[in-house]
């Protein structure tokens, strides 16, 4: 080849590569994801990211919902290690679950629900299948009344509830609503202003209810309370949906904190129940949980169940075994459930513990305001009734980590903490 034409062939795949080049930078300038705008970090889980930076060593993180010990750790029940030994002996294979889980599994979470003689279990009543934890369910719960909801295809929710309910019913295309629950006046529950609001609710809509220790507020009602609330949705012709993601972490009696649930049943209410065992077996990342309905039949629990299993198979095909293996280890085996509900109860009674020494300790900082709402209060939260300046000086000024509105998660509270916190509490109160 002449040189002449050497150099031209160079120089036009030189210009080629150049014009690669500026396309492809054309080509990301106007890329399919430019107009995607940066959304808020997790309200949560910032609270933790903020923390993990703060390198003074009085820091504590009051944000996070899981259990700690009195040391502020993580903590594995003992009784889920025996599980554990015990699925590891068995040698167990890694098929794919059946789309609505393990039966076993099922039948041992509604029976934990309703009580081991449970009419609706007997009778066959109940559509249960294993969810992807408390959030999973709850999202199956919500496609499932998008689609097939006789009624109003309206959520009323507690105001404040779990800040996750609202986008998870959202999501599956449902409107959200509210009725009163917390009253900031008492710290306490607002029944009066409750059941007048859900007495005002259209005929026909969906209410939720959280079955025991209500997230954020800690604030439960009395059995009495619940007994009053259940005439008022069944003159209104509501459709009762419980949120159960804590039974035994409240009381550290699984029968006790499963009340509200099993009184409604009792009184004939065709409710929706969705099941954690995040908290109650210490099971966060396992992502065991189920959802329910009970039905007015047996066929119709067998309907209601084949179309549950068709919103689940595209939606994510089949749950995860390992956490649903643990928990059936548990509850089916008579002496490992005994351990369980002790290990239960002690995780209870340490949060319980800590709220009266919160009390204490605040008296003895010398702060006159009225604290009777911590120790009244249930659960893994405590709504102190903190506004969001006082939260955020106790961050600023004492590495103090929790959320705005002023809700503090009793589990990062430990005998070798409680002072401190109490002295940041009461510098920003009095
Ligand atoms: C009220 C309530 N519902 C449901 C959940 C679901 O949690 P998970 O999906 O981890 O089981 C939580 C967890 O914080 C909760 O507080």
């Amino acid at each position: 080849m002449a040189p002449t034409a050497r150099v031209a062939l160079a120089s036009s795949s030189l210009l080629k590569s150049n014009q690669n080049v500026i396309s492809a930078v054309a080509t990301r300038a106007s890329s399919w994801w430019s107009h995607v705008e940066m959304g808020p970090p997790d309200a949560i889980l910032g609270v933790t990211e903020a923390y993990k930076r703060d390198t003074n060593p009085k820091k504590i993180n009051l944000g996070v919902g899981a259990y700690r010990d009195d040391n502020g750790k993580p903590f594995v029940l003992p009784s889920v290690r025996e599980a554990e030994d015990k699925i590891r002996a068995k040698n167990m294979d890694k098929e794919y679950a059946p789309i609505a889980g393990n039966p076993e599994y099922c039948k041992l979470s509604i029976l934990l629900a309703l009580g081991d003689n449970s009419e609706i279990v007997k009778n066959g009543l109940n559509a249960t299948l294993q969810g992807i934890s408390g959030t999973g369910s709850l999202r199956i719960g919500a496609a499932f009344l998008e689609k097939f909801f006789p009624g109003n295809k309206e959520v009323y929710l507690p105001t404040p509830s779990w800040g996750n309910h609202t986008p998870i019913f959202k999501h599956a295309g449902l409107n959200v609503k509210q009725y009163r629950y917390y009253d900031p006046k008492t710290c306490g529950f607002d029944f009066q202003g409750a059941l007048q609001d859900i007495a005002k609710i259209p005929e026909k809509s969906i209410i939720l209810f959280h079955a025991c220790a209500h997230n954020p507020t800690g604030v439960d009602p009395k059995p009495e309370q619940w007994k009053e609330i259940a005439n008022v949705v069944k003159q209104k012709k509501l459709f009762p949906f419980f949120d159960m993601a804590y039974q035994g972490f409240a009381s550290g009696d699984v029968t006790r904190d499963a009340f509200a649930v099993r009184h409604f049943v009792q009184e004939g209410h065709q409710i929706i129940l969705t099941q954690s065992y995040a908290k109650n077996m210490g099971l966060y990342g396992e992502r065991a949980g189920a959802f329910s309905l009970i039905a007015g039949s047996k066929q119709e629990a067998d309907t209601t169940m084949s179309q549950l299993k068709i919103l689940v198979r595209p939606m994510y095909s089949n749950p995860p075994i390992n956490g649903a293996r643990i928990v059936t280890e548990i509850l089916s085996d008579p002496t490992l459930k005994a351990k369980w509900l002790k290990d239960v109860k002690g995780m209870a009674d340490r949060i319980i513990s800590v709220r009266t020494q919160l009390r204490d300790n605040l008296k003895k900082e010398g702060s006159t305001r009225d604290w009777s709402h911590i120790t009244d209060q249930i659960g893994m939260f405590c709504f102190t009734g903190m506004n969001p300046q006082q939260s955020e000086r106790l961050t600023k000024e004492f590495s103090i980590y929790l959320t705005k509105d002023g809700r503090i998660s009793m589990a990062g509270v430990t005998t070798k903490n409680v002072e401190y916190l109490a002295h940041g509490i009461h510098q920003v109160t009095k």
